[in-house]
């Protein structure tokens, strides 16, 4: 079998999840990490919510929704990596990394930060005007969350393609000027249900106040239902499946046969009472009983607590090891290593003295050059202390200061004695 595929993707905790997040996300997700063959790292975008607000009770609030809504969902926690980014540190550390070789221009590009100076210009305001720094960092922050664990598909709405693009940039650049370390990730996207219209028609989003918040509870959830904007079509008259939010949205939740069969209504002109009744009653045959199990766990938030520290020590057993070895490439290394080749170096460069005894019983020196090559061979010894102070002479005079020298030792075959001399100095020096 060959190696599995890691899919991994993220939720920003900055809001309560809603039917747009359920069917663009969160069950796209749930399903993938049930496929054969894959690998999934499923978490919830702490450090990403800080850039969009202020405040702290929200993001933690939001923070127990997500995990809540995925886990009651279907996520099996053990089966996946189920983690809060916040919990890696690695992350912010890689981050820093990977904006130091992205280039501004790039990220100048991003559509996030380019919305917000298009909104500026129209209000005639400062063109970075509510601008922070997260805002513009954004996309380096979202590929080190993919680049970490190598990602090899990343199921993201279509708003988020960009990024995976910017990533994969991010990615090949370091790649290039330091080693092959990341995978290039691919984007998958949902196209079916890639954007649920909401309410009033438009992209079902926080943004727009116009979003069906999956877990609310029965009652709400009719009522809101009730709300979503229609023509003024009357029953009996035919309606328009096209540009119909309501169709829209039924179609996200049903088989391909209900949907047909929802289009002939349509067709035959079912009241809009009446279409919304039907399209309450689906959604809610697939989320009641999803529904228990939420509310479970936003009373025992100490449970969600739990799996998502067990999570993100499985997330660090691949993050720290890998980190180790980005910081190695990068250069942030342990400056004993450099000691260590210094006394290699040195050592490897000296001429050096070797003692021996040989089978007529006496003691013997010689002295070599950094590569081995022998320039004195001693005469016999009676002991290693006579050969030692042999040593010490010629180590502190060379060799032809004195013919009382020469007695000690001769320059042996091939060498000269300015090259004994030259290398006994090299010892004088470096002692
Ligand atoms: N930016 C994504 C969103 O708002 C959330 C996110 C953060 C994400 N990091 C990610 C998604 C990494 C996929 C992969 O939808």
């Amino acid at each position: 079998m060959s190696s599995p595929l890691r899919v991994l993707t993220g939720i920003t905790t900055s809001g309560t999840p809603h039917l747009g997040n359920y069917v663009g996300a969160v069950r796209p997700t749930v399903r993938a990490s049930r496929l054969p063959n894959t690998e999934s790292f499923l978490f919830l975008a702490d450090y990403h919510a800080l850039i969009k607000t202020g405040d702290p009770a929200r993001v933690q609030r939001s923070t127990l929704e997500i995990a809540a809504t995925w886990i009651a969902c279907g996520l099996a926690p053990e089966q996946v990596t189920f983690y809060r980014q916040s919990d890696i540190p690695e992350i912010t550390e890689l981050t820093w990394f990977l904006t130091c070789l992205t280039g501004k221009g790039l990220l100048n590009r991003a559509h996030a930060y380019k919305a917000m100076l298009d909104k500026n210009a129209a209000a005639g305001a400062d063109p970075d005007d509510g601008v922070n720094a997260g805002l513009f960092m954004y996309p380096v922050l979202m590929a080190a969350d993919i680049l970490l664990f190598n990602a090899n598909l990343v199921p993201v709405g279509r708003d988020q393609v960009q990024h995976i693009e910017m990533a994969r940039d991010i990615a090949s650049s370091f790649n290039h000027q330091y080693g092959e370390h990341f995978v290039l990730p691919e984007a998958v996207i949902e196209d079916a249900v890639a954007t649920l219209p909401g309410l009033d028609g438009r992209k079902m989003s926080k943004s727009y106040d116009n979003t069906i918040p999956l877990f609310a509870p029965r009652e709400q959830l009719k009522k809101l239902i009730l709300g979503i904007v229609t023509d003024s079509k009357t029953p009996g008259e035919p309606k328009d499946t096209e540009g119909s939010a309501l169709f829209q949205i039924y179609q996200a939740f049903a088989t391909p046969e209900e949907t047909a069969a929802f289009a002939q209504a349509y067709a035959d002109g079912i009241g809009w009472g009446d279409a919304k009744q039907r399209l309450f009653e689906r959604i809610d045959s697939e989320i009641a009983p999803m529904r228990a199990t939420y509310e479970e766990l936003m009373t025992y938030p100490e449970r969600v607590e739990a799996l998502l520290r067990a999570g993100a020590a499985k997330a660090r057993a691949v993050a720290t090891p890998f980190t180790a070895r980005l910081r190695h490439a990068v250069g942030l290394r342990p400056l004993q290593a450099l000691a260590e080749t210094r006394v290699k170096t040195d050592k490897a460069a000296l001429p050096s003295f070797k003692q021996y005894r040989e089978k007529d019983g006496l003691f013997y020196f010689k002295l070599a050059d950094a590569k081995g090559r022998v320039l004195l061979q001693s005469r016999g010894y009676a002991s290693p202390k006579h050969c030692g102070e042999a040593i010490a002479h010629l180590k502190a005079q060379g060799w032809s200061a004195s013919p009382a020298l020469h007695e000690m030792a001769a320059v042996a075959e091939g060498a000269s004695a300015a090259e004994a001399d030259a290398a006994l100095q090299a010892l004088r020096e470096a002692a």
